[in-house]
């Protein structure tokens, strides 16, 4: 029998690509979304190209922690046994400290943070069931320090980050893994509005890399691993003057004139 893992955030970008690339490894899928019509157009489109081929949909908004708790294990029931859950469903969006739409950072935060946690922790409670299986958590190189302008979204992955360390040494004995990927910059719609994009990749390299981290089952790693080992272990290194310089040339011009006055 095929190896099935169940996917959220799964009709765009990264975990749409993932999907396609772990049907073309022979692994069956539980796709989930809040585009139930999306996630059929993807379910044709993937059955229909390669053979063997399976595809269950689900809509999920993962916002709704309840309905995360049912609809993992119904997925799951439809195959029988899930071998991988990826937490990958998750937003983006630009606030700086001070602006209006607060809105839009609790927004962030129960997406990519709470969604993400509840997710995890209905694979924890399934894999505990099934004897062992591997979850994975999508954060971001966002999260190894706090980025200007993304503030809400650096802590939702900073968050996210060090819930899964915790769940890591918390279930290793039940059989279950936990693996961290922290992508760089991947050519979706999350951050196709931004005019810098250091080091792109496309969703389909990205999601290549992504899954031959899954297959070895790496416990934590950037996505693409070079150049991101090296730009994260400059970030997490780098002396505060210089980090805050560096930020500071980021900002627009009256955030930048309110941290001159500051400093
Ligand atoms: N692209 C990058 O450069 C990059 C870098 C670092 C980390 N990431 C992370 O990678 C993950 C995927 O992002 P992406 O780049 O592929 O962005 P994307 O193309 O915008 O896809 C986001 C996915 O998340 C789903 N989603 C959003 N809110 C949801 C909710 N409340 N419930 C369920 N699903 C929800 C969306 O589906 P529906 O709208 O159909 O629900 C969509 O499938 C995110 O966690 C993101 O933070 C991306």
């Amino acid at each position: 029998m095929s190896k099935v893992a169940i996917i959220t955030g799964a009709s765009s970008g990264i975990g749409r690509a993932l999907a396609f690339e772990l049907a073309r490894r022979g692994w069956w899928l539980g796709l989930c979304a809040r585009r139930g019509d999306v996630l059929e157009t993807i379910r044709g489109e993937i059955e229909s190209g390669t053979p063997g081929a399976r595809v269950e949909t689900a809509i999920l908004d993962v916002n709704d922690t309840a309905a995360v708790r049912e609809a993992i294990p119904e997925l799951a029931s439809r195959f029988g046994k899930v071998d991988l859950l990826v937490a990958n469903a998750g937003i983006g969006g630009e606030r700086f400290a001070g602006d209006d739409r607060f809105a839009l950072d609790e927004a962030i935060i129960r997406t990519n943070l709470l969604g993400a946690m509840a997710t995890v922790d209905a694979g924890v409670k399934l894999f505990r069931a099934s004897g062992g299986g591997h979850i994975v958590g999508v954060t971001s190189v966002a999260g190894f320090r706090g980025l200007p302008g993304h503030g809400a979204y650096s802590a939702s992955k900073a968050g996210l980050s060090t819930y899964l360390e915790a769940v890591r040494a918390e279930v290793e004995r039940d059989g279950i893994t936990v693996t961290t990927l922290a992508p760089g910059y991947i050519d979706t719609p999350i951050n196709s509005h931004m005019k810098s994009r250091p080091f792109l990749v496309t969703a389909e390299k990205g999601a290549e890399r992504a899954a031959d981290l899954i297959e070895r089952g790496v416990r934590s790693a950037p996505v693409p691993v070079f150049p991101w080992n090296a730009v994260g272990l400059l970030m997490r290194n780098l002396p505060d003057f210089l980090w805050y310089r560096v930020m500071q040339t980021q900002l627009p011009r009256r955030q930048d004139a309110g941290a001159r006055r500051r400093t």
